[in-house]
């Protein structure tokens, strides 16, 4: 038919569907499908209006759908065509059984393999790209191996590093890529043929291989560190506000030793996402499993921070606004777990909206890219917090259609997302249309706090000192 390959991707999600059309952008010859068991999915990525938000992607879907990348539900048929099998499944944390709460769920991998092993009719490679408890590739080769057809399968670990918000830039030029395989002839040429897809746009150097268990392992290191570095910061937020130091300056100044780098230190209201405390849940029980326990207490120890930080703002708004919301209106700017996404899996703003309808608050919600619907499909996954099981929710949080209807009225506004948009808005509009004394709560350290004083504002912000508290000497 003309193309050089065929790759199949099982998963049309978060991961999937960017990575496989970054993928096809870059080798016109080879054809790529992503399949996925939800029709609704794949529909919505064969239209004007993709399943998910991300800046950069419809311009690279755009460039190729219908020419070398497709998306469809005939999964039979395209793991029949492909060469390649890339699985790019959800593995989210179990909810019950062995490891809840802690263990990655597998479930869908190991689907994914029977398949594979059901319907194909010649040897394949098949590519781990799911995030997943180091040995998962030993089980997926074990399945794979049960086919009654002689067929031999190649299993290969390539975990995804992009990030949502950035995925695109972040495919198009990754840090690097990381390839595990089988040291055997067999392995190494298979790992070979995976690291020859990438090289058309990926320089060779930055195109790692190792064996399967380091490179799965790795990536939930590279997350564990990634997310210690935010709960370290964080900690630090709690100690600037008791003692006067500011933390962006402390940032600055730890963030300019080269060994320590400046990225990544933002402190926040804590960080959410499909991926950071699955991943470490993940590691801590993988660390478990071993009897390592010292291990797994001190990357526990990131989720605890976590949890501390989004208790602690939502407790301090509480006791900022006299240590009552009941009834009061307040305005929360920003609902996705990061800036451009409308991704709201395990976002901080959820947990603190929570704990404002526990106190009463008549919460108002404005997100530019978040729709009401997932809002309350994940409040109902992550909190238990439905509108069936929770009456009065329906009534209790509403979602605003800009910043100032969120605003207007309000005692206080959050700001837990770190859209750009939240930093050009008007801001004495936005006084003279809230309650006073009028409150601002800057979860993301994006806006200029003392004009807002200026305004009129008492503002409140992660890690730095309070004015009215403290002075210099
Ligand atoms: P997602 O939930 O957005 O997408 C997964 C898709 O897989 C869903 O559309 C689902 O319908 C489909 N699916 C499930 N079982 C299937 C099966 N048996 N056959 C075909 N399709 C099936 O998940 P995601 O965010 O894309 O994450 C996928 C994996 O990549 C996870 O392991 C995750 O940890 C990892 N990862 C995610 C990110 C991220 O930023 N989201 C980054 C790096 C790695
Ligand atoms: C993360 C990893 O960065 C990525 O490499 C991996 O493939 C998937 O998991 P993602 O969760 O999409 O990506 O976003 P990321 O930018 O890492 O942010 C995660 C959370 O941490 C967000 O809630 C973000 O707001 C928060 N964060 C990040 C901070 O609070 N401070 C920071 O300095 C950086």
């Amino acid at each position: 038919d003309g193309y050089d390959l065929h790759i199949c991707c099982m998963g049309a999600g978060y991961v999937g569907g960017p990575t496989m059309a970054v993928i096809a952008a870059n080798c016109p010859k080879i054809r790529v499908c992503v399949v996925d068991l939800s029709k609704k999915i794949i529909d919505a990525w064969n239209s004007p209006d993709l399943p998910i938000y991300e800046p950069g992607l419809m311009e690279v879907v755009e460039k190729s759908r219908g020419k070398n990348l497709f998306f469809s539900t005939d999964i039979d048929a395209e793991i029949k065509k492909a060469d390649i099998i890339f699985i790019s499944v959800n593995t989210p944390t179990k909810t019950v059984g062995i490891g809840a709460g802690r263990a990655a769920n597998v479930k869908n991998c190991e689907l994914c393999a029977r398949k594979i092993a059901e319907v194909s009719e010649g040897s394949k490679i098949v590519v781990e790209k799911s995030t997943v408890p180091v040995r998962t590739a030993e089980a997926v080769r074990r399945v794979l191996d049960c086919n009654e057809k002689g067929l031999k399968f190649q299993v290969l670990s390539n975990p995804e590093f992009l990030a949502e918000g950035t995925a695109i830039p972040d495919l198009m030029k990754p840090d690097r890529v990381l390839i595990g395989g089988v040291q055997s002839p067999e392995g190494l040429a298979a790992a070979e043929a995976l690291v020859s897809v990438y090289a058309n746009w990926v320089p060779r150097e930055q195109i790692l291989t190792t064996n399967l268990w380091s490179s799965e392992l790795a990536k939930l290191v590279a997350n564990a560190f990634l997310a210690q570095r935010v709960s370290s910061i964080n900690s630090i937020s709690a100690l600037c506000e008791a003692t006067g130091a500011n933390v962006s300056e402390i940032t600055r100044a730890v963030g300019m030793d080269n060994r320590i780098g400046k990225r990544f230190l933002n402190s926040s209201i804590g960080f959410g996402g499909s991926c950071f405390q699955k991943d470490i849940l993940n590691l801590v029980y993988l660390c478990e499993t071993y009897g390592l326990r010292e291990c797994a207490e001190y990357w526990n120890q990131v989720i605890v921070m976590n949890d501390y930080q989004k208790k602690r703002f939502s407790e301090k708004m509480v006791s900022t606004l006299f240590n009552t919301v009941t009834g009061k209106k307040i305005a929360i700017l920003g609902f996705a777990f990061k800036k451009d996404t409308g991704d709201v899996r395990e976002t901080p703003s959820m947990f603190v909206v929570r704990d404002l309808v526990h106190e009463q608050a008549k919460v108002h919600v404005y997100d530019p890219q978040v729709k009401r619907e997932d809002m309350w499909t994940e409040m109902d996954y992550t909190c238990k917090m439905s509108v069936a099981n929770y009456p009065g929710l329906e009534e209790a949080v509403t979602t605003a259609p800009d910043a100032y209807a969120a605003c207007d009225g309000a005692h206080a506004l959050a700001v837990l997302t770190e859209w750009d948009e939240f930093k050009e808005l008007d801001y004495e509009r936005i006084y003279k249309s809230m309650a006073k004394p009028a409150f601002v709560f800057d979860g993301r350290n994006i806006l200029d706090h003392d004009a807002l004083r200026k305004i009129g504002f008492e503002v409140h912000a992660i890690g730095k000192p309070d004015p009215n508290k403290f002075s210099d000497l």
